[in-house]
């Protein structure tokens, strides 16, 4: 059902998403039958792709030419592949996308090279468009991720942490990634400064508000909806924007703290996700999230006319409102 509606939202961009497919394979591919196998069991289990998209649509405010912006969507792809492999092992996830994470099937070693390798030929295809000011938003980018990360490592388990920390840490892992697809999309088919800024202040409020609906779907969705467990994030340290408005109610503050433990059960796991669901720190976190959602809605307004706007809208809506 909902992947329906993401195939209604790329429709007009289908053909091109195709040739993305295409090239993310060949991208994979290398000499080791260890790195291919890894690799595409990630690739092929789907996903959203939404960096690509916003490549694409972001192009359409310039001249936007197919076969230049294969070598800028593809990379951003590969980039977010490369980060989650590494995520999960920082995570210790088992699961992703409803398939074991690579860290699960082979082990963290792998995990750790699968992720570099995707890295690499991320860079491999951003080489071919020889604009210097590319490259330096692209590894900007990445070195941001890895602090996100190492802040995502360093604040595990703390519960006394700062809504700022909490902001700090997703505009790093997650917004900047997406603001740099819109901006490198909008730069790379030569669309005019102020609309590059445009964009790029787009994908940063989206990617804030993705994250923030990313963390609530861990406690508001399904196991099955979800690829993976639900309340993964509590269980692993994560600690997310629900649980900073809960963490000084004296309601949940022994029960957080339990399930920070590491010792719950998995009866008490679902009994806290369910106090959770219900409480007012979703409806307070879904908040904030459409508050970026709008500040992104206002940046569309500010582009210059043309059909990519009203994509762009409606994807940003469907973020709000997605269950994966
Ligand atoms: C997952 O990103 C990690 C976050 C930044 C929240 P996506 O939700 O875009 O993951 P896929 O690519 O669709 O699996
Ligand atoms: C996003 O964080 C991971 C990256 C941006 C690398 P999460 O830890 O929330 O992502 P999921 O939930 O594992 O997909
Ligand atoms: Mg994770
Ligand atoms: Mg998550």
């Amino acid at each position: 059902m909902e992947k329906m509606k993401l195939k209604m939202l790329y429709s007009d961009m289908r053909s091109d998403l195709d040739l993305i497919e295409i090239e993310l394979e060949k991208a994979v591919n290398s000499s080791s039958d260890l790195l291919n196998e890894a690799s595409l069991h990630l690739l092929l289990a789907g996903g959203k792709r939404l960096r690509p998209v916003f490549v694409l649509l972001a192009a359409k405010f310039g001249h936007y030419q197919i076969e230049r912006m294969l070598r800028v969507a593809v990379p951003l792809e590969l980039i977010h592949m490369a980060s989650l492999v590494h995520d999960d092992v920082i995570d210790d996830s088992e699961m992703r996308r409803g398939q074991l994470t690579v860290k699960a099937q082979w082990n963290n070693r792998v995990a750790m090279y699968t992720g570099d390798f995707i890295f690499a030929r991320a860079l491999e295809y951003i080489t071919e468009i020889q604009k210097p000011e590319a490259h330096r938003i692209l590894s900007y980018t990445m070195v941001e991720i890895c602090v996100g990360e190492i802040l995502q490592i360093e604040d595990k388990f703390k519960l006394d942490q700062r809504l700022q920390d909490y902001f700090r840490r997703i505009k790093r892992k997650t917004a900047l990634l997406i603001s740099s697809s819109c901006q490198l999309g909008a730069l790379v088919s030569d669309a005019d400064p102020k609309t590059i800024i445009h964009l790029k202040r787009f994908g940063y409020y989206v990617g804030m508000s993705f994250q923030i609906i990313d963390d609530i779907l861990d406690f508001t969705s399904s196991d099955k909806e979800l690829g993976k467990p639900a309340g993964s994030d509590l269980i692993q340290g994560n600690i997310t924007l629900p649980i900073l408005f809960l963490k000084d109610s004296p309601e949940f503050r022994p029960a957080l703290e339990h399930a920070l433990s590491g010792n719950m059960t998995e009866i008490e796991r679902l009994e806290l996700i369910k106090r959770i669901r219900e409480s007012d720190a979703i409806a307070k976190s879904k908040a904030i999230s459409d508050r970026y959602l709008k500040k992104a809605l206002k940046e569309i307004d500010e582009l210059p006319a043309s059909p990519a706007k009203k994509s762009l809208r409606d994807i940003a809506l469907y973020m709000g409102k997605r269950k994966f």
